[in-house]
């Protein structure tokens, strides 16, 4: 059965209803749903991400992991991405970590995915720089006392969220089907949850709160393992360290914005990463937060402007436009500058 009828299924029952953070994990991460079972980035896909915009992003990220692993490591310690996609910014930090023939030798490497089309092609890139012992796992569950290095790109923005608003109560948003009109919708319950009231105090002044307390548990092991065995996580997203003024949910099918019940089970479904949330939780977990920015001053500040140079030259004017574009896609306001932010946060 496809992810529409199954939810209609479970929602058919005139007082039925699902939080909208469960509806949403149906369509993304259950049996044949979005993430499981196909490739959904590439332009003939749903989206296109920083490393398949330029190596340049890559490279970049590698530069720094090969020097935190050169000053705060030097030993075997285990090397994690989660959701690595095609394998594209695995491809481009095991690249430019040549540089040092010693660090592929040390890194235990785990790569955290569901998705089986996507893993394939993973194993295509493992396999092209002949690396023994590479482990898939599900869900990020390491038993491991060595160091650990932990990355991604735009992996927490696929969790579920809860949406809450505030008028006179604090409001969740709830989704209910209807059957003689085959028709989903969405309708709003009042909060009574004692723990959620609890925690939408802080987000009182605002008037909108996002959250995905998947994501949250997910960082939070994350954070508790490497302060227990040391290391450090950069992880890149789009999202937001202060208010969030609207909902942030989006969906997208064939790179075109569209509404949650279009293609359900067939389409992405992304929010911003509340990253306020994410250094609270690196700091409970005794961590230090080495730097939070935006996308376009990390990489600036980590030298991409070099990395462009060095790459157009030699090369034609056609292919040196290329290469400016790519950077400005990265870069700038209009496009990933901005909106995309990096964390990176360490034991102390
Ligand atoms: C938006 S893609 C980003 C891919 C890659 N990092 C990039 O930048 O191109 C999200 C990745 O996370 C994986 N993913 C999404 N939800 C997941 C989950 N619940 N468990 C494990 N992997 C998941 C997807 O299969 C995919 O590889």
């Amino acid at each position: 059965m496809n992810v529409r009828s199954e939810l209609a299924k479970k929602l058919t029952n005139e007082n039925s209803s699902l939080r909208i953070d469960k509806f949403i994990k149906q369509c993304l991460h259950e049996k044949n749903s979005y993430y499981t079972d196909h490739n959904p980035i590439g332009k003939d896909y749903d989206f296109v991400t920083a490393p398949e915009i330029s190596q340049m992003f890559g490279e970049i990220i590698g530069l720094y992991i090969l020097n935190y692993w050169l000053t705060k490591i030097g030993s075997r310690f285990n090397l994690i991405e989660l959701g690595p996609g095609k394998g594209t910014l695995l491809k481009d930090i095991l690249r430019v970590s040549k540089i040092n023939n010693q660090f592929i030798k040390n890194a235990k490497i785990t790569l955290i995915d569901k998705n089986i089309e996507l893993i394939k092609l993973q194993k295509e890139v493992v396999n092209s720089f002949d690396i023994k012992n590479v482990k898939w796992k599900e869900k990020f569950h390491l038993n491991s006392a060595l160091p650990s290095i932990v990355y991604s790109n735009e992996f927490f923005d696929c969790f579920a969220i809860r949406q809450f608003y505030k008028k006179k109560h604090w409001l969740e948003k709830f989704v209910k089907y209807n059957f003689n009109e085959n028709q989903f919708s969405l309708f709003d319950k009042i909060v009574t949850e004692k723990k959620i009231k609890k925690e939408l105090l802080k987000y009182n002044k605002y008037g909108v709160a996002e959250i995905s307390i998947e994501r949250e548990k997910i960082f939070n092991n994350l954070c508790r393992h490497i302060n227990k065995n040391k290391g450090m996580i950069i992880t890149i997203d789009y999202g937001y360290n202060e208010i969030l003024k609207n909902f942030s949910l989006q969906t997208v099918f064939r790179h075109k914005k569209t509404h949650l019940f279009e293609n359900i089970g067939k389409q992405d479904i992304t929010s911003l990463v509340n990253f306020s949330e994410f250094i609270t939780i690196a700091k409970q977990n005794n961590l230090k937060v080495d730097l939070y920015s935006s996308q376009k001053k990390f990489l600036n500040e980590y030298g991409i402007s070099k990395r462009k140079n060095s790459l157009k030259v030699n090369q034609t004017l056609m292919k040196k436009k290329i290469i400016e574009n790519q950077y400005k896609v990265l870069t700038d306001d209009k496009y990933m500058g901005n909106s995309f932010k990096v964390l990176i946060v360490s034991s102390k």
